[in-house]
């Protein structure tokens, strides 16, 4: 987080707050959110927008990357917009002070009550996925007799070059309409005929953590030729999210600023080709805005070395908190509280306390000779860890803090209580 700070003796502070203290305070694992941050990368996609693009824009928050309720509240305040996939997501948009007219709804299958509830009450847009669900959300809107604003998702059907599991962009996607097999054309025509659509957009995701902003610029040439194809003239585009965040040094470093250039500048160059007017843009980074605000605290437990010289320090948390390792090979780095300026390291691998050998958070970094109970900091931590935190082993779920600078916090997530009646109890 921006606001990091290295006390003498190497302990950490984060907006003026001691992570020791927190970590005494609350208990561990524990995950910290920065506002200022969060607040700093927001201003910084809106500011590049201002520079490169002369039409309209928005920032919509996909909260999948994290969400809760206070979580909401805080964002909503940042005059940005929101991107959901499930009626809890909405629900908790909607209760935090999310305007309907914020929220667009995505997901490639979505539950008749997810349309249902997205219908009722209005939103932005609904983002349909594909040609069974334009005439499954066609009925419902026929029956409710309104007409609906919606986007359709398309699929470029070409690879990016980012994990297979969060690709959304080929040709064997679960995701969109597809370009290749003319089913994109044939939505697009039927949402323009159809009395209970207004097709106020299209939109495309890619996938996620990309640091190459190519494949935008071709997919962006892609829609409109599509659009242009079917006489359709898009007042909003959205390419998505996806631009990505170095975890550890093995990662390139992209400034958004080339992102959002590079989509500005096709949308731009795209619409004087076609003579149409300049759309909304409206991107969905999740990852971005969150993931560097956010921190993860753990205590170290047991350490040893295994007979070809591994050293493996365990943790209080693991694959129950962030399963990005087990699941994509997500690289992330970690320093030891109070033991940053020791100069001499070794090469560790962080595993958690669960039970299966997939269970490792950090398959090497270089730390210090540490004790037990000392913390081990993990930065990067504010995207798709505790969003997709589990139960496993029927661990509580983290307690998550949001920091303003001065020293002030807020509890967002209350640690969950084995004690306390629950679903397992
Ligand atoms: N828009 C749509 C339609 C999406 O599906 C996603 C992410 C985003 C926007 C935001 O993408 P971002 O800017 O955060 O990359 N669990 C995985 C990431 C899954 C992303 C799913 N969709 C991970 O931990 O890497």
């Amino acid at each position: 987080p921006l606001s990091t700070e290295l006390r003498p003796d190497g302990s950490i502070t984060i907006a003026g707050s001691s992570l020791k203290k927190l970590a005494k305070d609350f208990g561990s694992p524990l995950y910290l959110y920065d506002s200022e941050t969060i607040r700093a990368n927001i201003q910084k996609l809106k500011n590049a927008f201002s520079t490169f693009y002369p039409g309209n824009f928005a920032i919509a928050y996909a909260s999948k990357a994290y969400l809760s309720r206070k979580f909401a509240e805080k964002i909503a305040k940042q005059d940005i917009e929101l991107d959901v996939v499930s009626m809890a997501e909405l629900l908790i948009a909607l209760k935090a002070g999310f305007s309907p007219k914020q929220i667009h709804f995505h997901g490639n299958n979505k539950t008749t009550e997810e349309i249902q509830k997205a219908i009722d009450c209005n939103i932005h847009a609904l983002v349909i996925d594909n040609m069974d669900e334009l005439l499954y959300a066609e009925k419902i809107a026929a029956s409710k007799n309104k007409c609906v604003k919606i986007w359709l998702r398309i699929t470029p059907d070409i690879h990016v070059k980012t994990h297979p599991h969060i690709e959304t962009s080929a040709a064997e996607s679960k995701f969109g309409f597809h370009v290749t097999t003319g089913e994109a054309k044939a939505g697009i025509q039927y949402a323009l005929k159809s009395h209970f659509f207004e097709l106020t957009g299209l939109h495309c995701h890619l996938g996620s953590q990309i640091f190459d902003p190519l494949p935008y610029r071709i997919t962006i040439q892609m829609l409109y030729d599509l659009a242009s194809e079917c006489g359709y003239v898009p007042s909003e585009l959205s390419p998505g999210g996806g631009w990505g965040v170095p975890y550890s040094t093995e990662d390139p470093v992209a400034d958004p600023n080339d992102w959002i250039e590079h989509i500005s500048s096709a949308v731009i160059e795209q619409c004087r080709q076609k003579q149409m007017p300049l759309p909304k843009i409206v991107i969905e980074p999740g990852r971005w805005l969150v993931a560097k605000a956010g921190v993860s605290i753990y205590q170290i437990g047991s350490q040893k070395s295994t007979p070809n010289g591994l050293r493996i320090i365990a943790i209080n948390g693991g694959m129950s908190d962030n399963p990005r390792n087990a699941l994509y090979q997500a690289k992330y780095t970690a320093v030891i509280n109070g033991k940053i300026a020791s100069n001499e390291v070794f090469p560790s691998r962080i595993v958690g306390k669960f039970c299966e050998s997939g269970d490792t958070l950090i398959d090497q970094v270089y730390l210090p000779e540490a004790e037990r109970d000392d913390l081990l900091i993990i930065p990067v931590s504010g995207a798709y860890q505790l969003s997709m935190a589990s139960n496993y082993n029927l661990a509580p779920r983290p307690a998550v803090l949001w920091l303003e600078s001065g020293g002030i916090y807020e509890l967002l997530q209350y640690r969950e209580n084995p004690e306390e009646s629950s679903w397992w109890a």
